[in-house]
């Protein structure tokens, strides 16, 4: 039986087929790897020594990238014995990368205008509003591939990491750059980003196993976190069988400018005239859609502690006076029940990066009564640059996810209706300098708003677009 890209996995229960699937499969895709420490290594391939670098990237396939499979079953041992994984291993390349390899004809083809053009490609610039002259100079050349290593141990990486750039430099292969991750918790060993916020809580979720234990746990009522291998999966054009598949997958590093933005939100709260410490938590709520534990803003107008919910959508907050328009969470899922509104979300695999050390870690930040107690005691401890998240996900249709969710919701003034305004966090373009409009009550209809700008606290530096390709794909080089 063919593999049935338009619903979710039972991989305990996979046939043959599905098993055969997730042996060709790179890990990653259908759930994050959870490492938290990692390296990005990006290199350019030298078109004569494709031969050489054919073979390297056969060795790769063969003894050190992390199948679906593998991948999977480490998961399972870990949560019965507490058994840890092997170092992950995954292998990207671009579409200069399969040029370089004399495989121009085997590249994915799906993807005509950002694929196969690249990041930096005028076309790929203008329609998400990137800056090409705010790129770190290791991006801003060709790259032809990245591969990513991840370990819960830095030294482990660091291990595999020589191990793996001795196979590129046998491969005639260049690094041209490595930037390394590291996850950031909070005291709820939840995973944080540098402004201090539990990311990666919404999900969609591919596999039959996790939708059942979100259903179970956390609920699923009003938010169906069920999506289809079609998501994230495509057919792998370089390999004719029925069982190799791929993914289109985003790269970008989004520096964060943490003192802008904690300062913005304490000029927000005194704004809205958000009083005591604690209530002026609500200001950051409204950015995000979340308070920095996770809360929804659109549930409560204070946070609730761990385990923050999931099964939660807009309908009772039509008008906005909880959870704003604006506010990153609701921009980027505005979480209707629609087929071609959930057709642009995607898996997202991001972890932070802390290229300079920070001095007070971003979940120990004291409250502040109001801007100068803030100026005064907080403010010089924060970066505002140097430290960032390291934005990662898979799409089977990168036009119809990213580019689609960046420009056409994050950057776009007029969505989901006229003058709403770009998303706080991550829109860039014309549109980040328009004021939003803030709802000086929560969940109040007849509240006052005031109009304010809240924006370009993340700059991109860099990044490009790849395919992950089917261990199939690499074997067979
Ligand atoms: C520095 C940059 C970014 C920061 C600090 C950030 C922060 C966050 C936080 C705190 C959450 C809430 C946790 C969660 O619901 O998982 C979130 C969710 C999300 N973010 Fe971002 N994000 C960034 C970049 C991006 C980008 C570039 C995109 C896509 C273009 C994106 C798309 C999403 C999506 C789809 C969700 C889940 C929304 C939902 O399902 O409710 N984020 N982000």
């Amino acid at each position: 039986m063919a593999i049935d890209l338009s619903k979710p996995l039972a991989w305990k229960a996979a046939s043959t087929e599905e098993q055969k699937m997730l042996q060709c499969l790179q890990g990653n895709i259908l759930k994050g790897h959870g490492r938290t420490e990692t390296v990005n290594i990006f290199f350019k391939i030298d078109p004569l020594k494709a031969l050489e670098m054919k073979r390297a990237l056969r060795e790769l396939a063969n003894y050190h990238i992390t199948s679906a499979d593998h991948q999977l079953r480490e998961t399972e041992d870990f949560h019965k014995g507490g058994k840890p994984g092997l170092t992950f291993v995954s292998v990207f390349i671009s579409a200069t990368g399969y040029s370089a390899l004399g495989l121009t004809a085997q590249a994915p083809t799906t993807e005509p205008q950002f694929f196969k053009k690249g990041m930096r490609h005028a076309t790929s610039v203008a329609a998400v509003s990137d800056k090409l002259t705010d790129w770190e100079a290791g991006f801003n050349q060709q790259i032809d591939g990245m591969i990513l290593v991840g370990d819960n141990d830095r030294r482990l990486v660091q291990f595999k990491r020589d191990a793996v750039a001795k196979l590129l430099k046998e491969g005639g292969a260049t690094i041209v750059h490595e930037q390394i991750g590291s996850a950031v918790k909070n005291k709820a060993n939840d995973g944080i980003e540098h402004f201090g916020y539990v990311d990666g809580r919404s999900q969609p979720l591919l596999l039959v196993e996790d939708i059942e234990r979100e259903a179970n746990t956390a609920g699923s009522v009003r938010w169906d976190p069920a999506f289809s291998l079609g998501a994230a999966l495509v057919k792998d054009p370089s390999v004719t069988d029925t069982v190799s598949f791929g993914s289109y997958f985003i790269f970008r590093k989004l520096e964060q400018n943490v003192q802008g933005f904690k300062r913005q939100e304490q000029v927000l709260a005194t704004k809205l005239k958000f009083k005591d410490a604690e209530k002026r938590e609500l200001a950051g709520a409204l950015v995000v859609g979340r308070f920095e534990d996770g809360t929804p803003v659109t549930l409560t107008d204070e946070a609730k502690g761990a385990n923050p919910p999931n099964d939660f959508n807009y309908e009772n907050d039509a008008a906005g006076n909880r959870c704003p328009f604006h506010a990153h969470i609701r921009k980027v899922n505005p979480r209707h029940d629609v087929a071609s509104e959930r057709a642009h979300i995607m898996p997202r695999r991001g972890i932070p990066f802390t290229d300079v050390a920070r001095k007070v870690h971003p979940s120990d930040l004291p409250g502040s009564k109001d801007l100068k107690d803030f100026d005064d005691n907080v403010k010089d401890d924060l970066p505002t640059g140097g430290v960032g998240l390291l934005f990662m996900a898979y799409n089977s249709n990168l036009t119809n996810q990213f580019v689609f969710t960046q420009k056409s919701w994050a950057n776009e003034k007029n969505f989901p209706s006229t003058g709403v305004g770009a998303d706080p966090i991550i829109g860039q373009g014309p549109g980040a300098s328009v004021l939003q409009t803030w709802p000086v009550t929560w969940d109040d209809p007849a509240t006052a708003t005031e109009p304010f700008n809240f924006a370009n606290f993340v700059t991109m530096r860099g990044g490009e677009y790849f395919f992950a390709p089917s261990l199939t794909f690499f074997k067979n080089l």
